[in-house]
């Protein structure tokens, strides 16, 4: 049985509209609503009529019991607060949290209203291990490699952009470390996880490298994934799918 039934995504680029072809064709989930500034309804054909709005307020009046974001860091801002006082809320944009405002606001809202904020994987691996070896870790750096274009810079951008604090990183990069982001919530936080990112010219892919120390142990993660031209890697949209089943509950033998 799901544990959710209506979901509303906001954000329908390339990993929500792969989102939004997995609730359609889900016998078990209804798309209550897709929101999206640009509402080009012609880019997503399946999509059942009157589903689609560029209006939040038209979105926060539908209900449902679970919201995907997949647009950018100042939507799950500004609208995830006031979602989570009636639903469950997935965020992929959330480098938005290493804003104290926005993960207050938030924090609060799942405290008044009992819902949760979720934060997918995203395009990194290995953040249950991380989350559950949170007490034992004395270091976490990330260092993420990507061209001057998928960081939306200049194409000839060569060498350390930025090492420091991961607060300090997503404010900086918004759109191109969200990966930072996840490893510092379900670990040792936006201030003790140290960031560095790269840039190569002509560089294809997209590349997460976590080195991790602590009492007794010592990680070394590394990730590779095409890039789809623009800020996500071919596996992002598929990894999205996996963290929404599991959102739903399990069925059989569940990996945990
Ligand atoms: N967590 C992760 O590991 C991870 C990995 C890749 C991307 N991301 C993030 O996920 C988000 C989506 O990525 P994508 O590649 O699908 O992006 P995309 O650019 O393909 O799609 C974003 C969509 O959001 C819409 N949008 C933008 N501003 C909006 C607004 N103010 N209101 C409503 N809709 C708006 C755009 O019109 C577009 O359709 C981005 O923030 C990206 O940085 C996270």
């Amino acid at each position: 049985m799901a544990r959710y039934s209506k979901v509303g995504v906001i954000g329908s680029g390339k990993i929500g509209s792969k989102i939004i072809e997995h609730i359609l064709h889900s016998t078990d989930l209804e798309l209550a609503f897709v929101l999206d500034q640009t509402t080009d309804a012609a880019s997503l054909p399946d999509l059942p009529v009157g589903v689609l709005t560029a209006d939040p307020a038209a979105a926060l009046a539908t209900p449902v019991d679970l919201v995907i974001e997949a647009a950018v860091p100042a939507v799950l801002a500004a609208l995830a607060p006031c979602f989570l006082e009636n639903a469950d809320f997935c965020g992929f944009s959330c480098t938005a949290l290493a804003d104290p405002a926005t993960e207050q606001a938030v924090r609060r809202a799942c405290a008044a209203s009992g819902h949760v904020f979720y934060v997918p994987h995203g395009a990194i691996l290995a953040l249950d291990g991380i989350g559950d070896g949170k007490a034992l870790l004395e270091s976490v750096t990330v260092t993420t490699t990507k061209s001057g274009p998928s960081l939306g810079i200049e194409e000839d951008a060569s060498g350390i952009l930025f090492e420091g604090p991961t607060r300090e990183v997503c404010a900086k990069f918004p759109r191109n470390v969200n990966v930072h982001a996840a490893i510092a919530l379900a670990g040792i936080g936006f201030d003790k996880t140290v960031s560095r990112v790269v840039a190569v010219p002509g560089l294809k892919a997209m590349q997460h490298h976590v080195e991790v120390t602590g009492a007794g142990l010592e990680w070394d993660i590394r990730v590779s994934s095409r890039s789809l031209g623009g800020v996500t890697g071919a596996y992002t949209p598929q990894s999205a799918i996996g963290s929404i089943d599991r959102l739903l509950g399990g069925k059989g033998i569940v990996v945990a």
